[in-house]
């Protein structure tokens, strides 16, 4: 393959703003297509094109299926709105065009058994775009566990938090898919952030699985007080609407393995931003937010406020053993591409399996099992927090699977 002929399906803020820092930023690819449901965002994007390689994108389109006649491409970068990445991930891979899609959450269990069935039947690669899987903190951990300097992980926690009030109030207003999910349901919308890290690390449709859930949903309360505070500046119309979407979620998943995953959804109340990664074993926790490792044998304490001056941070002295190479040797312009760095490492390994024919490090499994948490939260917070089974995407084959991460690994590991 020389230069890779590459479509961008969903041209808002991710789609316009990944082709523009990360995916032009690879000499050996190309943006050819480009396609928008809004005209005036495919000619925006044209136009970063045009600037930076001098020329148009050959085809330029509302319908994504007039991108996918093209068979010429050699990928498809699918950042639409949420219920839509599967269904075009679908049609691509059924057109033959290798796909990386975005991260969301599933509307339905039936769009994760079609993903998956039409990986088998095709076998088109997709990767699921998960940056978050390719961070620095998440990758040090793992290479800790893999290590055993935790010993035996029990338990994983992950939150998506994040003040998102302005981004979902001004949703009408600035075409944003965020408000009508918010307006309309009550689930975990978006767990990959945190889980897609937490499932790597415990080897998730590798020799273990998530097999239940439950989910509980606070109160919704943020939204609403939000506008009221604002006098509804923002968009008059919202004036009355109810809002579904509780503000905080709380997800518990049991594995296999019989460790369990707690994951917090906290997006429409005041807050700072913060995923949460922690990960509990016999040995001892980390905690990426505070940079915290603490180890049995460790000075014990109970004043909280003390023990965490005394600790914060302490993971810099496990970088130089643990963090991978990658991490350790990134230049400022791969960091300034898009998230500190992991848009770069992503799209990196996404390009690099695509010329080499090499399967993608995060496959149609994880992007199955991973997003159907969110359907499934949403019929548990439904019933008040009724267990719901975890489907096996891989039909047993998570038995035989072998442990495998993103990228390689810190040296000690
Ligand atoms: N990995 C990350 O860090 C990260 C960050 C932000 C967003 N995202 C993901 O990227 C996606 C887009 O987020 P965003 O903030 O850019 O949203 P957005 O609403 O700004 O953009 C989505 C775009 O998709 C277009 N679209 C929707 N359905 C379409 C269809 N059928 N055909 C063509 N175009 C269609 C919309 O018109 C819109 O312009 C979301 O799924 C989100 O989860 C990921």
């Amino acid at each position: 393959m020389k230069k890779i002929r590459m479509g961008v399906i969903g041209l808002g803020k991710r789609g316009t703003s990944v082709m523009k820092d990360v995916i032009l930023g690879f000499d050996d690819v190309d943006v050819v297509a480009l396609c928008d449901s809004y005209e005036d965002r495919v000619d925006a994007a044209n136009a970063i094109v045009k600037e930076q390689r001098r020329h148009d994108a050959e085809i330029r389109t509302t319908d994504y299926r007039e991108v996918l006649k093209d068979t010429t491409l050699d990928a498809v970068y699918v950042a639409t709105a949420w219920e839509t990445h599967i269904v075009i991930a679908i049609a691509a891979m059924r057109a033959g065009i290798p796909v990386a899609m975005e991260v969301g959450g599933a509307c339905d269990l039936r769009e994760c058994n079609e993903l998956v069935a039409a990986y088998e039947e095709t076998g088109t690669p997709i990767m699921l775009m998960e940056n978050c899987c390719f961070g620095a903190d998440e990758l040090m951990a793992t290479a800790m566990v893999r290590d055993g300097v935790f010993g035996e992980i029990v338990h994983c926690h992950g939150a998506y938090g994040h003040d998102l009030r302005e981004e979902i109030t001004t949703g009408g207003v600035k075409r944003h898919y965020r408000l009508r999910h918010y307006s309309r349901r009550n689930c975990e919308n978006y767990p990959t952030h945190e889980l897609g890290p937490i499932a790597r690390l415990l080897n998730i449709n590798r020799g273990n699985r998530m097999v239940s859930l439950t989910s509980v949903a606070s109160k919704a309360a943020g939204i609403k007080a939000y506008l009221d505070k604002h006098n509804y500046e923002m968009d008059e119309s919202l004036r009355g609407v109810e809002f579904a979407q509780g503000d905080i979620v709380t997800t518990i998943i049991k594995c296999a393995g019989g460790q369990t995953i707690t994951l917090t959804l906290d997006t429409t109340l005041p807050r700072f931003y913060g995923r949460e990664f922690t990960v509990r074993g016999t040995e001892g926790f980390y905690e990426a937010d505070t940079g915290v490792v603490f180890l049995d044998g460790m000075e014990e304490g109970f004043d909280t406020l003390e023990m965490y001056k005394k600790y914060l941070g302490n993971n810099e002295q496990y970088k130089k053993d643990y963090m991978p190479d990658m991490w350790l040797n990134i230049t400022e312009e791969q960091r300034i591409k898009g998230h500190g760095g992991i848009d770069y490492f992503e799209f990196k390994a996404f390009f690099e399996c695509l010329k080499e024919n090499k399967p993608m490090p995060i496959d149609v499994y994880d992007a199955a099992a991973w997003m159907c948490i969110t359907c499934l939260s949403e019929a548990s917070c439904a019933m008040g927090g009724q267990p719901m089974a975890i489907p096996d995407f891989t039909n047993g084959a998570w038995v035989g699977r072998k442990p495998e991460d993103v990228m390689p690994l810190g040296k000690k590991s």
